[in-house]
């Protein structure tokens, strides 16, 4: 075992793309934003989240198997909540056809760059260099505490909790059991209730990439100007509620709607028509709606008739920050602002007979971005191995599959 301890991708520190270069400072610039470097939270997240991040070593000698485990059933055998969560959660998600197709055609270091985010731990940046056969993959198979999966777990407990096999979590609500805990028990750190812990992958550094001058990723920005960022409300009150594992969001079609406060008004236009006005505010999100230039969102309005038959769209408008596929020009952002009113209006001929009504509707494509970015590269790509080319269908699917609608107001025309 002892041979074994440091079990990592052959010089894994050097391995920074040059394209992915800006993202190596991201972890340091977005957890000390504008704070005096001496404030102990943005200390405590510039080492934590240190890119690359260190490999965990061999576990203390007085560890079982299971304390010493990097694998999340492992931590599920006791933390059985967080596990659930987790599980369904997209953050459990974040390997998927869509990452790995790519993965396909670049290279180690390039992947690593990705791997910050969307799975950082060393253990699985070596796993992942063995699966594709590059060349700074580990030489022996990897030690016990690793299982044999990790590379496509996600963004796994340990990532956010374990260091060289040291818990770290926030400070206890109630008061721990008494006598020794298992994993040696934990180091309590704030840094864990605090929105800069997200912001090391949910927020470009001032350096990152730009599209019409404005920041690729900017969510950690946008919730400081929010309303609810101003009162102090968290990311992890809204998406982490009672410590709860879920992280929903935009995939999510109660959470999206909850971040919207809409009114439908009907009013005479003349003898023959009516006008319709919605009114749609983005009173629940702390950062703009939607916050990436991923998702779109279709807001429609339609008659219905006294069946609840669609008889006809009124108006619509499409809210996202959208861009071309190459993310190099903006082609609209009409997202909306915490607080900002987004109006939706319309004119049509007033129905003969009762029972007729107006329904405002929602349409969301929570990947749009990379819905037409994968299609153009499925249709451009000349000479795409097999494997990428059926992994990049797979992520396609999963990207249509996602796509869901919701009836947000209702009113019937009197
Ligand atoms: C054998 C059971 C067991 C296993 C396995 C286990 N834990 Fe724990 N863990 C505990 C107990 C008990 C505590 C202390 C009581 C509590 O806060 O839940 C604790 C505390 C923690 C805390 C601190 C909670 C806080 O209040 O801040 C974190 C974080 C944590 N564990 C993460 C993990 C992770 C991540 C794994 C897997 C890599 C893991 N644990 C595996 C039993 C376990
Ligand atoms: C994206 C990072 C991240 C991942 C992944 C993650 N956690 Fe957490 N975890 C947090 C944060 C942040 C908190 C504190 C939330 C708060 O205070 O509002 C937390 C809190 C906890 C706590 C304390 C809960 C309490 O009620 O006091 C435990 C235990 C825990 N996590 C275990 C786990 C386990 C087990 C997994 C995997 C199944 C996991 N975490 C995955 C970030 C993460
Ligand atoms: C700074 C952190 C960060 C880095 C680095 C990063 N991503 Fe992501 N990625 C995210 C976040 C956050 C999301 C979810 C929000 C979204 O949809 O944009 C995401 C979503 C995705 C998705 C869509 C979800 C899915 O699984 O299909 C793909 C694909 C993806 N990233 C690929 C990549 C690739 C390839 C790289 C490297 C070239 C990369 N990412 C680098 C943070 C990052
Ligand atoms: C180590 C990087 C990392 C950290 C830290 C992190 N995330 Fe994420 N998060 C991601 C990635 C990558 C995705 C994209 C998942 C996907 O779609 O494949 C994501 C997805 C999400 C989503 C789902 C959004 C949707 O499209 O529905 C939410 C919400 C979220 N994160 C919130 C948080 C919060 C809150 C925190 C802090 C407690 C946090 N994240 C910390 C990397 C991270
Ligand atoms: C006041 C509650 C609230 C706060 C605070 C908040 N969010 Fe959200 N978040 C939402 C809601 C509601 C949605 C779903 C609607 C949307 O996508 O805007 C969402 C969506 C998201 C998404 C999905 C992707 C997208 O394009 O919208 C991510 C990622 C995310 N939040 C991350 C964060 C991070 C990181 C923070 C802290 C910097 C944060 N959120 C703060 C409520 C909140």
């Amino acid at each position: 075992m002892k041979k074994f301890a440091v079990w990592v991708v052959a010089g894994a520190g050097l391995l920074i793309a040059a394209g992915a270069a800006f993202l190596g400072s991201g972890a340091r610039d977005a957890a000390s934003g504008q704070t005096p470097p001496s404030d102990p939270i943005a200390a405590f997240l510039a080492k934590h989240w240190d890119n690359p991040l260190p490999p965990q070593g061999a576990p203390p000698a007085s560890f079982s198997a299971l304390e010493a485990s990097l694998a999340p059933e492992a931590c599920g055998q006791c933390h059985v909540q967080q596990y659930r969560d987790w599980r369904v959660s997209l953050h459990s998600r974040t390997v998927g056809p869509g990452l790995l197709w790519q993965f396909r055609l670049m290279d180690q270091s390039a992947a690593n760059g990705c791997m910050r985010c969307h799975a950082p731990l060393a253990e699985q940046k070596a796993l992942m260099a063995l699966d594709r056969g590059w060349s700074g993959a580990p030489a022996a198979p990897p030690p016990a505490y690793v299982p044999p999966n990790l590379q496509h777990a996600g963004l796994v407990c340990a990532a956010c909790h374990v260091r060289a096999h040291q818990r770290f979590g926030p400070p206890a609500r109630t008061p721990s059991a008494t006598g020794p805990l298992p994993h040696g028990g934990f180091s309590p750190n704030a840094a864990f209730e605090d929105s800069r812990f997200c912001a090391v992958c949910h927020q470009f550094p001032e350096s990152g990439p730009r599209l019409n001058g404005k920041l690729l990723e900017n969510t950690y920005e946008e919730w400081r100007a929010s309303l609810p960022g101003r009162a102090g409300q968290t990311c992890q009150s809204c998406h982490m509620p009672d410590r709860r594992h879920l992280w929903r969001g935009i995939h999510d079609p109660e959470m999206t709607a909850r971040a919207l406060t809409v009114t439908l008004d009907l009013d005479m236009f003349d003898s023959q028509y009516m006008l319709v006005q919605a009114n749609i505010a983005n009173t629940g999100a702390g950062h703009y709606f939607p916050t990436y230039v991923v998702p779109e969102v279709v807001f429609t309005l339609h008659l219905i008739d006294p069946s609840g038959r669609t008889k006809g769209e009124i108006a619509r408008t499409v809210v996202a920050r959208r861009a071309n596929v190459e993310l190099t020009q903006e082609r609209f952002d009409n997202r909306i602002r915490s607080g900002e009113t987004r109006i939706l209006s319309g004119r049509f001929k007033r129905p003969a007979g009762a029972g007729w009504s107006v329904e405002l509707r929602m349409d969301v494509s929570p990947g749009a971005h990379y819905q037409r970015s994968f299609r153009y590269a499925l249709e451009h790509t000349a000479h795409m191995p097999r494997e990428a080319r059926q992994l990049l269908r797979e992520a396609l699917k999963q990207l249509e599959a996602a796509r869901y609608h919701v009836t947000l107001a209702r009113t019937v025309i009197h």
